[in-house]
């Protein structure tokens, strides 16, 4: 029973109340800070906030109490949509405890803001782009730490004298190094002598060739994490078709790499006849109608289609039309080309059928 309660929590909860919620609270914490507003709408204001607060604590401990048994509350707790609950639930009691003034314990719902990106999926994406790359990341980190205290470093030993008020020290000079560094350059800081300008420039050029290599990190990391999802999404879909089930798993992973797959609608054209081949596909699910001059017949799930162009090189021999939403796997000619090359056991059979079904149209013919 809990198993089911787990399940449908999120579901009785929609995702547009809880989002709803953080609005709410967001806003009467923004508008509590105008002085503009008189003191009973200012109570009003941190009565809402006060509310919002209690709410949201108590989703974030249902939701730590209704997590999965597997991988279990821990996992959840370490999860981004765990440490999201937990820091909102959080955020004001912080408040309280940190801020100077009373009132400024409010700002600090500011963290419910993140509530809005706790539902999403890219969050899951980004937190494992995030883990994936944090060693390249890290290394890249430590290099900024070298390069920023060097920098403020000897910026401090080159300007000191001429302009002891920004670079008088070293905690001073870390202001320029940090705003050169990230190529920020606010302008109101200029080394005046000429090792400190060449000492600007090595900086500002080491600060671009830095946020360069964490950009083309994240960037791979997020292009490798959508193939791995693609790869997964359409192995599922692979060994859903019997005619990929008897191969091993090297290579349906061969397969897989080479497929993609496509929703079409009920009624679409997907082979066109007389037209030259370009693909060939294999159903996952739904139904497809070829259309013989000698009549029509129908293909399900398992069975493929579009191959005989691409095995003798001949124009489209029937126009095939989807006669239900279908799934589709696409095995475009030049993968068809490299997967005869790599798996000739997975095009032989494809052949074989090929041929069966072009001496079956020959004969119709004759007779
Ligand atoms: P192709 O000629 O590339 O495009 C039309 C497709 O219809 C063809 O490949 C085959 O996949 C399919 N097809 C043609 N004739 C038959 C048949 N007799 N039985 C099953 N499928 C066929």
């Amino acid at each position: 029973m809990f198993e089911r309660l787990r399940s449908g929590f999120w579901s009785w909860l929609p995702v547009t109340l809880s989002n709803g919620l953080t609005t709410v609270g967001l806003l009467a914490m923004i508008l509590g800070t105008s002085p503009a507003v008189g003191e009973p709408w200012h109570r009003l204001l941190f009565g809402i906030v006060i509310v919002v607060w209690g709410l949201i604590a108590m989703e974030s401990i249902v939701g730590f109490w209704m997590a999965p048994a597997a991988p279990g509350r821990h996992a959840y707790l370490a999860s981004a949509e765990g440490l999201i609950d937990l820091s909102a639930a959080f955020a004001l009691p912080i408040g309280w405890l940190v801020a100077s003034a009373p009132g400024d314990a409010l700002l600090f719902a500011l963290i419910w803001s993140l509530r809005y990106i706790r539902h999403t999926s890219g969050l899951t994406l980004f937190w494992r782009i995030m883990k994936r790359s944090r060693t390249p990341l890290l290394s890249i980190a430590s290099l900024f730490a070298v390069v920023f205290l060097t920098a403020a470093t000897l910026a401090y030993v080159f300007e000191r004298n001429a302009q002891p008020e920004a670079f008088g020290s070293v905690p001073r000079a870390m202001w320029w190094a940090i705003a050169t560094l990230t190529t920020t350059g606010y302008g109101d800081l200029m080394p005046a002598t000429g090792w400190g300008r060449l000492l600007a420039g090595w900086v500002m050029v080491g600060g671009i060739v830095m946020f360069a290599l964490q950009a083309g990190i994240i960037a791979t990391a997020f292009a490798e994490e959508l193939q791995r999802r693609h790869f997964l999404n359409t192995w599922d879909l692979v060994t859903a078709v019997p005619f990929f089930q008897g191969l091993g798993a090297a290579a349906i992973a061969d397969v897989v790499r080479l497929l993609s797959a496509r929703e079409v609608a009920e009624g679409t054209i997907v082979v066109r006849v007389g037209e030259p081949g370009d693909a060939m596909y294999f159903i996952v699910s739904g139904e497809v109608t070829i259309h013989l001059t000698s009549g029509s017949l129908k293909l399900g799930p398992g069975q493929f289609f579009g191959e005989m162009a691409l095995l003798f090189a001949t124009r489209r021999s029937a126009t095939v039309t989807t006669t239900k939403p279908s799934v589709l796997l696409v095995l475009d000619i030049a993968d068809f080309r490299e997967l005869a090359g790599r798996r000739p056991e997975v095009v032989n059979l494809i052949e074989i059928e090929g041929k069966r079904r072009r001496a079956a149209n020959a004969a119709t013919a004759r007779f």
